[in-house]
């Protein structure tokens, strides 16, 4: 009887072999996937971290128009139960402009539109695969600051989070790739974001100020961390579009 309890031999060593065999097959973590050159996609959106004091109505509902062939990206942000729709069009020169029927901001920011590889090209951690929205996805981090999700049999976008202080997370409820807004008058910031251009660059100046210098005391990170930090902060500024 005392041998049962024992594994035979041939089955130890088939134990074994089958173990490393697992281990040297280890795939290598899979790769994101680029996003389409130009697309279409709605997005439900989510401050989770509200609070009066630091943003507008958490809940909104975004028509991202990406158009990388003409680097430029519009957000068309509705918020809860709101009539007026708030545009934030981001143009490759680094200026964004965020308007709606009566009102408009500019903003300079250090760095243009988003490149389709903004994930795919480089420095995303992978962090395994989760089930979201009863969605089997595929998550990558990047920069510490964002958490994407990507459907694992499409590669199409699912979600994203910022970790940023709003706690802003983004659900993708449709993606359309090739699609484009092609009414220029969409794209065209209103008569009163242009009062006068001079005054404007002043308070631009101390925007921008913060992480451009912050790029020398962070050089040990390298510029492209620097850029893709940037960049997703570019993106998350539209996304918490208040
Ligand atoms: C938004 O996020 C908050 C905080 O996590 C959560 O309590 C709330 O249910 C979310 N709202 C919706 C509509 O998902
Ligand atoms: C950037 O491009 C947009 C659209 O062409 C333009 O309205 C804006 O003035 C430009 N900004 C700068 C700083 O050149
Ligand atoms: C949520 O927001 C509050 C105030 O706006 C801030 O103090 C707190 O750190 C935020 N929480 C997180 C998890 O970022």
């Amino acid at each position: 009887m005392a041998r049962t309890r024992c594994p035979p031999l041939p089955l130890l060593l088939h134990l074994l072999l089958f173990a490393a065999a697992a281990a040297a097959a280890d795939p290598a973590p899979p790769s994101p996937t680029p996003w389409p050159e130009r697309f279409h996609a709605v997005m439900f959106t989510n401050l989770t971290n509200y609070s009066d004091a630091s943003t507008g109505p958490p809940l909104r509902i975004t028509d991202l128009y990406y158009d990388w062939p003409r680097r430029r990206n519009l957000n068309l942000v509705r918020h809860q139960l709101s009539a007026d729709p708030l545009y934030d069009v981001e143009w490759n020169n680094g200026t964004s402009f965020y308007f709606d029927s009566r009102s408009c901001r500019v903003e300079r920011f250090p760095v243009g539109v988003l490149p389709p590889w903004w994930l795919s090209g480089g420095g995303a951690r992978y962090l395994g695969r989760r089930v979201t929205g009863g969605i089997d996805c595929h998550v990558w981090g990047k920069a510490g600051f964002i958490v994407y999700y990507e459907e694992a049999a499409t590669g199409r976008p699912v979600r994203w989070n910022f970790i940023d202080v709003t706690g802003i997370q983004q659900f993708v409820m449709r993606f359309e790739p090739g699609v484009a807004l092609e009414d220029d008058a969409q794209w065209q910031a209103p008569a009163y974001c242009f009062p006068d251009d001079d005054e404007e660059e002043e308070e631009e100046e101390g925007k921008s100020n913060d992480p451009a210098s912050s790029s020398s005391s962070s050089e040990e990170f390298g510029d492209e961390l620097e850029v893709a930090i940037r960049l997703l902060r570019n993106l998350a500024e539209a996304a918490a579009t208040s």
